[in-house]
């Protein structure tokens, strides 16, 4: 602890950006410590929107408020991935600047320093909230695309990949059936973690990241040859961001003006379909590789992160992101995390073991 600094503290907590599984393993752990501090812990209803309401929506945390909570997906604390407050739209399609407003917000709770639990869009958004209002930001990494740089996980990606090998697993049963060819469509983003790693695990045939691109004549040509060989059926899996043969992201612009992926898997599916002669069948697993109770790692790397947190507070070292490398929790910038996407690296060793395998990525 820095010198003359009071050893009692009041601080603030909010989950940012989409949710996933082990926010609340993150949120337990952080009360729990600062509570072991004599700290006070005040939870932010639904990220920066929370301090848009006036009287600002937050309640005080204490050890019973997290209760029961480890094994449950979601957060109690709620989040949202809409609403940038630098350019916040109003519900004629304008866009304002309301940073100042959520700042006010804050500082009407009188905390001595905020977790941020997000990821990159979100902490950034943060980031910049702190230098503007002079906050004593840390920041915790969550996303299932595990996409942020500086740390090898983050919360909520194992359980994505968890449930994404199951769906393998139930996809391998019922093309074997059938003598179909199955394609998973998988989140992630621009990464293609979930797909790889989930892909691997399940005993994928075919697995298409965007980080590799890919030859609709090598995967038929796979197909083909599984079919030559007696395998009667083939498993496909795709990562959302994997452009469709002519170049094209498979996006659209939903109802709020969001930009959103989807629909990759069907695309792909049909040219399969049309060359090879074969039945293939789309799954597109969307939201449920978000939701659920978090595996064992991501409550384990949940609480982990918490308590290093609050323990960075109490150094008073902010402007930090608590990180997991080597087996270790250490902490980062949160700039430098945020300005590395970590896309899959096509020399990784999970894509030296698919290849080994046998495993087709496109190339
Ligand atoms: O970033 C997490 C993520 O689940 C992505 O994998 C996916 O593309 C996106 O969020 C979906 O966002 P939303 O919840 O807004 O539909």
């Amino acid at each position: 602890m820095r010198q003359n600094e009071p050893s009692y503290k009041r601080i603030g907590i909010m989950t940012s950006g989409g949710d996933c599984a082990g926010l609340n393993a993150v949120i337990r752990g952080a009360v729990l410590r600062a509570h072991g501090l004599g700290w006070s812990v005040i939870g932010i209803d639904e990220a920066t929107h929370g301090l848009l309401k006036r009287p600002v929506a937050a309640t005080e945390l204490t050890p019973d408020s997290v209760k029961g909570i480890l094994h449950q997906g979601g957060t109690i604390l709620r989040t949202t991935n809409r609403g940038n407050p630098f350019a916040y739209p109003a519900a004629d399609g304008s866009l304002s600047d309301r940073s100042g407003e959520i700042i006010e917000g804050y500082r009407q709770l009188g905390l001595d320093a905020l977790i941020g639990v997000g990821g990159d869009g979100s902490l950034a958004i943060l980031r910049r909230l702190a230098a503007q209002g002079g906050i004593n930001l840390v920041g915790i990494p969550k996303t299932i695309d595990n996409d942020l740089g500086h740390t090898e996980r983050a919360v909520g990606f194992s359980t994505a990949v968890v449930v994404a090998t199951e769906a393998i697993d139930r996809l391998h049963v019922t093309a074997a059936s059938h003598n179909r060819v199955m394609v998973l469509e998988v989140m992630g983003r621009d990464a293609g973690h979930i797909a790889l790693t989930a892909g691997v695990a399940g005993g994928a045939d075919v697995i298409l990241i965007p980080e590799i691109p890919y030859r609709l004549d090598v995967i038929c040509e796979k197909i083909l040859a599984r079919r030559d060989a007696g395998r009667n059926f083939s498993l496909v899996v795709i990562a959302e961001s994997v452009k469709s043969a002519d170049g094209e992201a498979q996006q659209y612009v939903d109802a709020h003006g969001q930009s959103r992926y989807g629909g990759i898997g069907r695309v792909i599916a049909e040219e399969i379909a049309e060359r090879t002669g074969a039945e293939t069948r789309v799954t597109v697993l969307g939201h449920v590789q978000r939701g659920g109770s978090p595996v064992p790692l991501d409550r384990i790397l949940g609480l982990a992160f918490g308590v290093a947190a609050v323990d960075l507070i109490a150094e008073g070292r902010f402007d930090r992101m608590v990180a997991w490398q080597n087996r270790q929790v250490v902490d980062v910038p949160i700039a430098d995390a945020c300005a590395q996407y970590q896309a899959v690296d096509p020399d990784d060793t999970l894509v030296r073991t698919a290849r080994g395998l046998g495993i087709c990525l496109g190339d």
